[in-house]
């Protein structure tokens, strides 16, 4: 099933007081969320998170983005590997219908195993990763770290991508050649690699020694995994991708989402966001943190395409 979200795109309003500092001050994190969801509709939450996968388009026409150059990009997000929702067989369905679309640029997001709990099925990071190693594109497959890795395993998962030989950009930035069209592939290091405290972290993040590595006038693609870091983004940057968010993960209908792991609420929670001529797309993500249920955020692949 696709979504298409090329259309014209409303920006979810932040909800008034229901920032994660205040649901985290009052002890109401996502789990506790779900703890106030009713047992049918956790029911239902489950079977979301382990059934629904949708491809999800993009068409977004940023300034600094040449109309000449057509660039598609498969975004995988958020895979958090491990039952219920996300064993091996899933990750498998995921791997599959990422490579099914053939884009020619393939970009993995960050938080590679699942950390929440009720885990089901344990998937070691030689597996995951094996199943990762076979997505294949034209201009090649190219990873970030994510939080959950950082704060679980970040060694483990290194060497897993390492050993499927999927390079991992963490403030670093490389030159990729499209048949003579040129264009930078820049990776954030994690904003939250390093826990300090209820509330509080220190990132590895350097966007300005990002940055600098780009030497020349080619348009840049930047990817974060928390999309927080699109307020100091400058318009140099043509197109920002992260994930993250889990678009919230638990959202009611005709509600923003309760609780986002954002310092901005739900400004950045999902979607296409348009700030100032500068655009990024935060992918929904594939799996699940803090409980193993989503609830109108179905897992997604994302599918972007640039140019005409
Ligand atoms: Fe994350």
């Amino acid at each position: 099933m696709s979504i298409d979200a090329s259309s014209p795109l409303v920006q979810p309003a932040r909800p008034s007081g229901l920032t994660r500092r205040r649901l985290l001050t009052s002890g109401l994190g996502l789990a506790g969320v779900a703890g106030l969801v009713m047992p049918s509709m956790a029911a239902y939450a489950a079977v979301e998170a382990a059934k629904d996968l949708v491809v999800t388009n993009y068409r977004p026409v940023p300034l600094g983005w040449p109309d000449a150059h057509r660039l598609t990009i498969t975004v995988v997000a958020d895979l958090h590997a491990g039952g219920p929702n996300m064993g091996l067989a899933r990750v498998r369905q995921v791997v599959d219908a990422a490579q099914a679309l053939d884009s020619d640029l393939i970009v993995i997001m960050g938080d590679y195993f699942a950390t929440h709990r009720f885990i089901t099925e344990h998937v070691p990071h030689a597996a995951w990763a094996a199943e990762l190693g076979r997505l294949k594109a034209r201009l090649g497959v190219y990873s970030i770290l994510g939080n959950h890795d950082w704060w679980y395993d970040v060694a483990g998962v290194r060497n897993a991508l390492a050993g499927v030989h999927i390079p991992i950009l963490e403030n670093d930035a490389v030159l990729l050649d499209d048949r003579g069209r040129r264009f930078w592939l820049a990776g954030l290091g994690d904003q939250l690699a390093h826990r300090l405290g209820p509330s509080r972290f220190e990132g590895v993040d350097d966007l300005p020694g990002t940055l600098a590595r780009i030497t020349t006038d080619d348009p840049v693609i930047l990817l974060a995994h928390e999309p927080d870091i699109f307020t100091q983004v400058p318009p140099r940057v043509a197109l920002t991708l992260a994930g993250h968010t889990h678009g919230g993960q638990i959202v009611l209908p005709f509600l923003p989402p309760l609780w986002t792991p954002s310092e901005y609420g739900a400004r950045f929670a999902y979607g296409h966001i348009v700030e100032q001529g500068r655009h990024m797309i935060v992918s929904g993500g594939l799996g699940c943190s803090k409980v193993p249920l989503r609830l109108g955020v179905p897992p997604e692949i994302l599918r972007v395409t640039l140019g005409a």
